[in-house]
């Protein structure tokens, strides 16, 4: 298949519409990651994403809307704390998953009785959106198992042929994907954590519970409330360990090493001896999201054996960073 490469303009954005009414897939920027949309109600073009992905069937897809009248075009039963999340976060990197209105394909959901839902606030998704008068459900638009793509370059990367169209928008702004909380337990809970943190969620939701697999590896066999978060994920062709502890400690840590590439914080890269990777600094935890995909990417073209990352701390947007690091490395954490 031809991947036909789309300006982020009107004409772009006027075919990517088009493709999408006709049940084709479309990789979009977000403010998070790229996306590959297609239309929610299409289960044809929906079983086509999950295969160029090479994604699991039983991981469902998040679908983005524009307004909030779409929100009840694909959902029910809403509950008055989701919509001051809404009214709050939206548009942005917030999901919710919310009793489906039964609309949405099954596919999208994998046969599950809710439906993740998202307004994205990059101005090309709402666009395309808009433009198409579909809520389209997309995934991120990475090879199932890699890091997500935060630039239009990773998505060529990954997906090339693969795919109708690729909107070649700008880089990501966020980094890394949006936070998803559930409406359907009580209390609600965090599934995944994103640039909406916790700490701001409890404004609204006090009582809001943070699912087990945020900061662990689930157990073998358990039920996870967001399949999504069960699998390996993100990680490097290299052997990737995650180390926590403090930058002195980090530092002699990975200079005693001859065998790997250190990825550190930009205040530490002068003492490093070894090869390194920088991303971001450890005092604005968002640069960190920012470039956390893109330097999981560069690991694996340096040609070493393993790959040392300094652990984010767990707070605000670090923990999203931290969930992120953590199943690269494949739950391989060293405390020091
Ligand atoms: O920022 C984002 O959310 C990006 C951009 C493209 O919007 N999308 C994204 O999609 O990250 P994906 O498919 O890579 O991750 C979706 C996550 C998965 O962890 C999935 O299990 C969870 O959302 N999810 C989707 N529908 C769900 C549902 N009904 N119940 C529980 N979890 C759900
Ligand atoms: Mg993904």
């Amino acid at each position: 298949m031809i991947t036909e490469r789309l300006t982020d303009d009107k004409v772009g954005i006027s075919r990517a519409a088009e493709i999408l009414q006709k049940g084709g897939i479309v990789a979009i920027p977000t403010e998070t990651v790229y996306g590959l949309a297609a239309s929610a109600f299409d289960g044809e073009a929906i079983k086509k994403v999950f295969a160029a992905k090479g994604r699991p069937q039983d991981n469902p897809l998040i679908v983005h809307i524009s307004n909030m009248e779409m929100l009840y075009e694909v959902a029910k039963d809403i509950p008055k704390t989701a919509l001051k999340c809404a009214e709050k976060f939206w548009s942005g990197p917030l999901t919710m998953v919310l009793p489906s209105n039964g609309r949405v394909a099954p596919e999208v959901s994998a046969g599950l009785s809710t439906v993740a839902v998202r307004m994205p606030s990059n101005k090309t998704a709402l666009d395309i959106i808009n433009k198409s008068g579909l809520p389209l459900a997309a995934p991120s638009a990475n090879t199932s198992g890699r890091p997500s793509p935060t630039t239009a370059s990773h998505v060529e990367n990954d997906l090339d042929g693969k795919i109708d169209g690729i909107v070649l928008g700008s880089d990501c702004t966020v980094g890394v994907e949006s936070t998803v909380i559930s409406f359907c337990t009580n209390p609600p809970r965090l599934l995944r954590p994103g640039a909406v943190t916790a700490e701001q969620l409890r404004e609204i939701i006090p009582d809001l519970a943070v699912d087990k697999a945020v900061l662990a590896e689930p157990e073998k066999g358990a039920r996870v409330a967001s399949p999504g978060m069960k699998y390996k994920h993100y990680a490097p062709k290299t052997e990737t360990y995650l180390v926590e502890g403090d930058s002195d400690k980090f530092i002699e840590f990975v200079n005693s090493k001859n065998d790997g590439v250190a990825v550190c914080f930009s205040e530490d890269a002068d003492k490093i001896t070894v090869q390194k990777l920088i991303y971001g600094t450890a005092d604005d935890e968002s640069t960190l999201a920012h470039d956390v995909f893109s330097v999981l990417r560069k690991i694996d073209t340096l040609g070493e054996n393993k790959a040392y990352i300094h652990s984010p701390s767990k707070t605000g947007v670090g923990l999203a960073v931290y969930n992120r690091l953590i199943r690269a490395s494949a739950f391989k954490v060293i405390k020091l």
